[in-house]
């Protein structure tokens, strides 16, 4: 199949709309991560999904809207509670995906077999155009292949989706870099899935007390189930092996130039930079967390490119605000594995 690079225009935005509608694939961005796209209320269309992605078919998707309305209009949950209006309220458009119990009109193929849906409606203007150019909500997933670092740049989307899906409309770098934070309205009190660009104090000024799942910050152990089935497997992993490094600026320096071999490489905050002498990667500025929730899966894909890598010494991000999304993905993407500097 050819892969059609589309971008922002009236034109181009038609042809999406209509690919979606006629049961295809298409790469959208958001303001997270690049999406990939299909009818939602199309099961055959959603299953494709997950052929492309090579993605389990007991991990459901997201459903995006772009309109408040369209949950009623489409039937799309069989509840909105109080609690999802206050945060509709406050943080949509935006990063953050409300789970509830489903309505009638979601195939078994984007919920995976769960009563409930989960639900989002992405501030990027021209996902928002896609959306209402399709004239229905689209399920999508993050646009990469299965256990690849998610996309935020159409180039990252071609790169694992060219020939397998019809389209990717191009709509620059995405803005968070990390995907949206999930929370669950199903559970009392709510539970937050995944963190992300929306933070667990933001949630709880407007609702209240919210509960944090175990599998957010520790791994979850040996026949454990997944609140969120995508938890369960292990994500955004480089090709490198990559042992994350708890402990102080001068720990991880004197500690990575001590450790120095061939094959090895830094992931790093920018202010560590000149103090390195082996190959480094930007995990962002020293205290910043949007800007390392910005650069983290860009820098994983460009380790990836560089062959010479095959280990990475990676700082350990501080799980406080959007750091915590950030500390989420790095150490999935570490397969858990961390040295605590201090107690070497
Ligand atoms: O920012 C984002 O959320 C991006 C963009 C494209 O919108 N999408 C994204 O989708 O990250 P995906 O499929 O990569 O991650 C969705 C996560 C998975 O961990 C999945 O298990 C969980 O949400 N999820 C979806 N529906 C759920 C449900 N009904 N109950 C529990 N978890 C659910
Ligand atoms: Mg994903």
């Amino acid at each position: 199949m050819k892969t059609l690079l589309l971008h922002d225009t009236e034109q181009d935005i038609k042809t999406a709309g209509e690919i979606l509608r006629n049961g295809g694939l298409v790469g959208i961005p958001t303001e997270t991560v690049y999406g990939l796209a299909a009818n939602a209320l199309d099961g055959r269309a959603v299953a494709e999904i997950f052929k492309a992605k090579g993605r389990p078919m007991d991990n459901p998707l997201i459903v995006h809207i772009a309109d408040i309305e369209d949950i009623a209009r489409f039937s799309l949950v069989s509840e909105f509670p109080e609690k999802a209006r206050l945060l509709a309220e406050k943080f949509w458009s935006g990063p953050l995906t409300i789970i509830l119990p489903k309505g009638s009109s979601i195939p078994d193929e984007v919920s995976a077999g769960l009563d409930t849906v989960a639900i989002r409606f992405p501030s990027h203007p021209l996902a928002q155009k896609i959306i209402k150019s399709a004239g229905v909500p689209l399920a999508a997933p993050s646009a990469n292949l299965s256990g690849s670092p998610s996309p935020t740049t159409a180039a990252h989307v071609m790169n694992d989706m060219d020939g397998r899906i019809n389209a990717v409309v191009d709509g620059g770098e995405c803005s968070v870099g990390l995907e949206s934070t999930v929370l669950t309205l199903a559970s009392d009190p709510p539970r937050l899935l995944r963190p992300g660009g929306i933070t667990a104090e933001q949630l709880e000024a407007v609702i209240g007390k919210i509960a944090i799942d175990d599998a957010v910050l520790n791994k979850l152990r040996d026949g454990e189930k997944a609140a969120s089935p995508g938890m369960k497997y292990k994500h955004y992993a480089p090709k490198a092996r990559v042992i994350m490094l708890r402990g102080s600026d001068s720990g991880y320096i004197n500690y990575v130039n001590n450790h120095k071999i061939e094959a090895a490489a830094a992931l790093c905050y920018d202010e560590d930079m000149k103090s390195l002498t082996l190959k480094a990667f930007s995990l962002g500025k020293r205290g910043d967390y949007s800007s390392q929730a910005h650069r983290l899966f860009s820098s994983l894909r460009a380790i990836d490119r560089d062959e010479s890598v095959k280990l990475v010494y990676a700082r350990c991000p501080s799980p406080k605000g959007v750091g915590m999304a950030v500390y989420n993905r790095l150490i999935r993407a570490a397969g858990f594995e961390v040295i605590d500097l201090e107690k070497l």
